[in-house]
């Protein structure tokens, strides 16, 4: 069993039977008790933007994780000590499992070195134990998504706040387009323009006649998969 624990934003803990990884840990430091860090391999980071970024370097450094982002971020990190990998969109095997960087339809900078070329935002399909999780980062609805339904993801993580990224309604035709077992809500009521209220994204997909179950996780709720 895998098991996936929201920290609020877009920041998640996915722990498989040997392998324990973090998203874009935007204010993770203390979210987490240690014993959960202790074990830490990876922090994935789709971008380089503050919210997403977070407390990567922090942690990293605490509990000796590997970064993986994009190239240009990567080499930052690893010039200030931090062991990182580089990624290009595309698809790289690690003896832990399957990366694949999927295209993001967002900006990017990097927050703790603005003049910095930070590359491109990117999502991440990381195949674990052979269960496969799409965190989308940050991104608009995109045609490209309806190539991640060849994949049958069993979990799908998907902004639906708005302003900066897909809103709620659009969220759900990218669900139409992936079609995972099992669509999770993120990048929603951090801030004041991404307002949304998640159960009327639940609403919408259960109404859409979609075969995917829709999850709302609380701020430090898991679900087992
Ligand atoms: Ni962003
Ligand atoms: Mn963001």
């Amino acid at each position: 069993m895998s098991n996936l624990t929201y920290l609020g934003h877009s920041a998640f803990l996915l722990e498989g039977s040997n392998f324990t990884a973090l998203f874009d840990p935007f204010q993770v430091m203390g979210k987490l008790e240690q014993e959960k860090m202790k074990h830490l391999d990876a922090i994935f980071v789709t971008h380089g933007h503050g919210d997403h970024f977070g407390d990567t370097l922090e942690i990293a450094r605490a509990y000796n994780a590997t970064v993986y982002t994009n190239m240009e971020l990567a080499n930052w990190l690893a010039k200030n000590g931090v062991a990182s990998v580089g990624l290009q969109f595309g698809v790289a095997n690690f003896g832990f499992g399957k990366v694949r960087v999927t295209s993001a339809k967002h900006s990017n900078s990097f927050c703790l070195d603005p003049t910095y070329p930070s590359g491109e935002a990117c999502g991440f399909v990381l195949t674990l134990d052979g269960k496969k999780i799409y965190h989308a980062g940050d991104t608009a609805l995109t045609a490209d998504m309806q190539l991640l339904q060849g994949e049958n993801l069993d979990i799908a993580c998907l902004p639906i706040g708005g302003y900066y990224t897909m809103d709620a309604s659009d969220a759900v035709r990218a669900t139409r387009l992936i079609s995972p077992k099992t669509v999770v809500p993120m990048h929603f009521n951090t801030f004041a323009q991404i307002k949304q209220d998640p159960a009327e994204f639940v609403k919408m997909v259960q109404s859409s006649n979609l075969q995917t179950e829709v999850k709302v996780l609380e701020v430090g709720a898991s679900l087992c998969f």
